[in-house]
């Protein structure tokens, strides 16, 4: 195997595009994320921001165009494959199995077994109260059916999951959509943290003090195409706003694609 190359961005998606059916989700998208990066991803809704994500992630194979991790070409074709390279992601539908608990959850497709092959019960519930008292020292509760929690709470046993297997990729799809104003600042310091830890992040947010206040730079799709990517503190909210909206660039900004 070749030497990673450090130079090279964290994750590099090149022409990427993806159609179901005659729908062209996701047409020729390209753009960069860094280590200890926020890019924020923006667009209305059907612009192919989550579609993007989810080929990233495995959920959907690509119809054509590239994914480089570190400066090389990798095939991503399951979950468990973006798994392997890092990759993490929390869904706006905080997508947990509602009948199971937080433990089960943290661990589920991914289960600590012993060395007889059977399911380490005892060390995944240890695991999993270190890791969500990370997050949430209140937390406690963690042995009841997920679907009984707060979405605050559920939100720990997303981020969780990224936490435990160690992202270096994160990608949050609008992880605030189903959060209170504490939630939501309690994800913005996690992401702060993450950050620091040199995990790049990709934030699908619609929420622009969101978006200002966490991200380096920004991304903006319309009609499954990349309008443009900005350093976030080069554009105004109303320069964003014209890009999501009319799909227009802003006069005389310099684009920020990172190669
Ligand atoms: N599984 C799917 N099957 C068919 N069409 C899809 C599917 N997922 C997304 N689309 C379509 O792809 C386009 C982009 O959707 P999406 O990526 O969800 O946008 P966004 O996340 O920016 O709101 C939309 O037209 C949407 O209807
Ligand atoms: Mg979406």
């Amino acid at each position: 195997m070749a030497a990673p190359d450090n130079t090279a961005p964290l994750v590099a998606l090149k022409n990427i595009r993806k159609a179901f059916g005659g729908v062209v989700a996701v047409d020729d998208v390209s753009v960069n994320l860094h280590p200890g990066e926020v890019v924020a991803l923006l667009g209305h809704n059907g612009a192919g921001k989550s579609t993007l994500m989810k080929m990233l992630a495995g959920a959907y194979p690509i119809d054509s165009g590239d994914v480089m991790i570190r400066g090389e070409k990798v095939h991503i074709k399951t979950p468990s494959d973006a798994q392997a390279q890092g990759i993490e992601t929390i869904y706006q539908t905080l997508a947990l199995a509602d009948n199971l608990d937080s433990v089960a959850n943290l661990f589920l497709g991914r289960e600590i077994v012993t060395p007889w092959r059977t399911l380490d019960d005892h060390r995944m519930d240890a695991e999993a109260r270190k890791v969500f008292a990370r997050l949430n020292k209140n937390f406690t509760n963690i042995r009841v059916p997920v679907r009984r929690l707060s979405g605050g709470q559920r939100q720990v046993v997303a981020i969780s999951r990224a936490l435990y297997f160690n992202a270096r990729i994160l990608i949050m799809d609008e992880p605030c959509a189903a959060l209170g104003p504490e939630e939501t600042r309690m994800v913005g310091e996690l992401v702060k943290h993450l950050k620091a830890e040199g995990v790049g992040i990709f934030l699908i947010s619609h929420d622009m003090p969101d978006v200002f206040g966490l991200s380096d730079r920004l991304a903006v799709m319309k009609n499954g195409r990349m309008v443009g990517t900005y350093n976030t503190a080069e554009v105004t909210e109303d320069e964003v706003l014209g890009m999501i909206i009319l799909g227009k660039r802003p006069d005389g900004k310099a684009q920020a694609e990172r190669h």
